[in-house]
């Protein structure tokens, strides 16, 4: 089975490997870069199974976010490709193994977990300040690098997490939602920074101890534990973690501690890099803007001069990486029928503008409240009546992504009225364009 793709060169470009792991929709497969030799980890996701969940359009919303999150704690996605029935994540490669392989063997010394902590929590932040929220901390997602640094995967992807079925109920395939917290399990509808937050905690208490704090034989026990967080700390814990812990394990997420605060405790501030943390703080100035190392930027950077560290937006993302038009990964990629840019203005006024537009070039145009517009000519023509769709995606509060696409109809009509009509119209909304225009 895992063979279809062992030995296979995908894209011309990568030369898969191993599997490393599997889950309910994608496989992780090692490969390596052909031309740089880099190695990286390949997550294969079947379209199909995407598609019959119906998570597509969460999926594209979480990847355009993922491209503006890097940390050094976090996995970077370096590339999205697709085919017709398969999407490929090109991730960092992380040599390591999981974090947790070393707390089976026993509990960590206190300077280390809180190493690992300290790096957790400062990624989480990171990525919560770019509106991106785990919701599936959990040990299968923290990696260790050669440098024994801790990495999260699968930040921003939680659409693929493996513990959601279908149905949206929680999923135990290592038979415990034991790190997930009490108001996601009683899906009263949650804040994902909060979930993120007591996630961390869970994760905190294990490396200490090396068992879990809400531990049952079984799962009604197991989350009727978890809703009063009911655990104990042994009694050799530390006294200034012990209170940190409880602040975080609280059950109530409107009480539960930020992480801002986590970051004042003493115990947590102790050898904490904050060269690092102030550094990020700058970066948080803009929420479109991403740092991007001269030496990875394998994708979207293919071929620019860099200087050594270059302050890239999502507008220069987009320009630059000729792989960004997302809609390609569903549908055949047809740059003439398709269209992806940025745009500074709030929701709102894209949209006002997009049926201001349509109208203008006399379509008939029907909104609705999640951010599409569906446009549809007057004439039938062969090919039936032209019907374009445009949807705006919010990447970060002062960042949308509009996608415009002919649905149905003839490709000249369209061709002509994009050409003449739209384009222009958009020219002074749209701050990067991801097609040929
Ligand atoms: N397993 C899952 N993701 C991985 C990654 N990015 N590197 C190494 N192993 C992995």
């Amino acid at each position: 089975m895992d063979k279809e793709n062992t030995g296979r060169v995908l894209m011309k470009k990568y030369e898969v490997g191993r599997l490393l792991g599997k889950g309910t929709f994608a496989k992780v497969y090692y490969a390596r870069n052909m031309m740089t030799s880099q190695s990286v980890a390949i997550k294969v996701i079947d379209k199909e199974k995407v598609l019959k969940v119906g998570m597509i359009d969460q999926i594209k919303r979480e990847i355009s976010v993922m491209r503006l999150v890097k940390h050094p704690n976090v996995v970077q996605l370096y590339e999205v490709m697709a085919t017709r029935s398969k999407i490929y994540f090109v991730l960092e490669y992380v040599r390591g193994g999981e974090l947790f392989n070393k707390v089976t063997k026993g509990r960590l010394k206190e300077d280390v977990a809180r190493k690992y902590f300290q790096q957790l929590i400062s990624a989480v932040d990171f990525c919560h300040s770019r509106g991106v929220y785990h919701r599936d901390l959990k040990p299968e997602n923290l990696l260790l690098d050669d440098n024994g640094n801790l990495k999260i995967s699968d930040f921003g992807l939680s659409a693929l997490a493996e513990s959601k079925k279908p149905d949206g109920l929680l999923h135990t395939t290592c038979g415990t939602p034991a790190y997930v917290a009490p108001e996601v399990i009683s899906r009263k509808g949650y804040d994902g920074a909060k979930a993120d937050i007591w996630s961390c905690g869970v994760i905190l208490y294990v490396l200490l101890t090396g068992y879990l704090p809400f531990q049952c034989p079984n799962l009604i026990d197991m989350y009727r534990k978890i809703s009063k967080a009911d655990f104990r700390c042994p009694s050799w814990f530390p006294s200034d973690v012990r209170r940190l812990l409880f602040r975080i394990l609280d059950p109530n997420p409107s009480s539960r501690i930020p992480i801002s605060n986590i970051m004042e405790y003493p115990w947590f501030k102790r050898g904490f890099d904050d060269k690092l943390f102030k550094k990020k703080a700058k970066q948080k100035i803009d929420a479109g803007e991403v740092v991007f190392d001269s030496d990875d930027n394998d994708t979207v950077m293919a071929g620019q001069e860099m200087g050594k560290l270059a302050i890239l937006n999502a507008f220069d993302i987009i320009s630059f990486s000729a792989r960004f038009d997302l809609s390609g990964l569903f549908e055949e990629a047809d740059h003439k029928r398709e269209a992806i840019f940025t745009s500074d203005l709030p929701a709102s006024a894209i949209i006002s503008k997009l049926e201001e537009t349509a109208k203008g070039l006399q379509l008939k145009v029907k909104k609705n409240d999640h951010g599409t517009l569906k446009m549809e000519g007057l004439n039938i023509s062969e090919r039936g009546i032209l019907a374009i769709d445009a949807e705006v995606f919010e990447v970060s509060p002062t960042v949308h992504l509009v996608e415009i696409k002919k649905i149905e109809g003839d490709a000249l009509e369209y061709e002509k009225l994009w050409k003449d009509g739209i384009r222009p119209a958009l020219e002074g909304i749209g701050c990067a364009w991801g097609m040929s225009k």
